[in-house]
């Protein structure tokens, strides 16, 4: 299996080492329109493979001819937040890094799955869909898998136990209006309901809508990445893997949970060929309409980008 990881920045290159380390794929291509960053990383990361033990051979580049025959195509390039912008305030100029990105990749992979990982994430699926033709399956997002991560974080941490024996799930858009879904969630086994009060659940629903934001305002020169590389890692084992475990992931619905023609964070199961299905899990009426509340956002984000862009054209 190749991938190509087009956008070699923090998300980028952590994802290509955080994969190379999982040792899932032969290859890996690290693009980037600054060559010598994109070639640097890689080869950094391709040094640490005796340590490391992995086989996967990694090379950089700016020429997208570089990427052909890519089985899998992750687009993280583009602008990042700095403190005080939201992930809506990049879609113009990300729209535009993204579109040329995917019709480039796609040239040159035309039988692709392209992973999207570039904010606003929901949004910018929705332009690689619309650029590229192809048909839902091969155009997935990330974002579910890390909201999810940081709840369960947050939960654990107000317990005093380990986030592992936490499970939780953030549904809906990759944006304020997320749902980490407190019906669902648990600890070792027992309701969340039953463990905490209302209000210092509240307060970890909050936190982790706000999670991105935290880490902006404490790096002050970017957004997150370690947790983002993992999370796209784990996307990747599962479509290596074909495990057939569902994963949060940003996907197209067609239907699902009541929400046609929009993407949207729901539980997914991933193979080789991208999205194999959406599970639908029963949810309460209060986490079903913050997850519509939270489409219709990601919908009317959309529809302002088309207006702009169609204006501009
Ligand atoms: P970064 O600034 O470190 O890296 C972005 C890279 O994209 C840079 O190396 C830049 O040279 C490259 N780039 C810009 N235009 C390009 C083009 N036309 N072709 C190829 N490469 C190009 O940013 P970082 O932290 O890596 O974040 C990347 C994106 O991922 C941002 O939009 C960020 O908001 C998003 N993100 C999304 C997450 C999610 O959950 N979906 C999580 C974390 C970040
Ligand atoms: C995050 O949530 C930047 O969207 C990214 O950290």
């Amino acid at each position: 299996m190749k991938i190509s990881i087009i956008g070699a920045g923090n998300v980028g290159a952590t994802a290509a080492k955080t994969i190379a380390d999982r040792n899932l794929v032969n290859e890996i291509a690290l693009l980037d329109v600054i060559e010598g960053v994109a070639r640097g990383k890689a080869l950094d990361i391709a040094q640490s493979a005796s340590i490391a033990g992995f086989d996967t051979v990694l090379y950089g580049s700016a020429d997208y001819g570089d990427t052909a025959g890519s089985d899998l195509v992750i687009v993280t390039a583009g602008m990042a937040r700095k403190p005080g912008m939201s992930r809506n305030d990049l879609a113009h100029c990300n729209a535009k890094i993204v579109r040329s990105a995917v019709t480039e990749a796609v040239r040159h992979s035309p039988g692709c799955v392209v992973l999207m990982v570039t904010n606003p994430l929901d949004v910018m699926a929705h332009v690689a869909l619309r650029e590229t033709g192809f048909p839902r399956e091969r155009i997935i997002g990330m974002a579910g898998l890390l909201d999810t991560s940081r709840f369960k974080l947050f939960i654990a941490r107000e317990l005093g136990i380990n986030p592992r024996e936490v499970d939780a799930l953030v549904l809906g858009g990759h944006g304020d209006l997320m749902v980490p879904c407190v019906s669902l969630a648990s600890a070792r086994g027992k309701p969340l309901s039953g463990l905490l009060p209302a209000e210092t659940i509240d307060a970890l629903v909050k936190r982790t809508r706000d999670g991105g934001a935290e880490i902006v305002n404490l790096l002050k020169t970017g957004s997150a990445y370690y947790a983002p590389g993992e999370s796209i890692a784990e996307m990747v084992e599962a479509m290596v893997k074909d495990h057939g475990r569902p994963l949060p992931c940003t996907a197209y619905l067609e239907g699902e949970y009541g929400l046609d023609g929009v993407y949207c964070g729901v539980p997914c199961v991933l193979g080789p060929a991208g999205l194999s299905r959406i599970v639908e899990l029963p949810l309460s009426e209060r986490d079903r309409q913050a997850l519509h509340a939270s489409a219709d956002s990601v919908k009317e984000q959309y529809a302002l980008l088309l207006k702009t862009m169609d204006e501009e054209s």
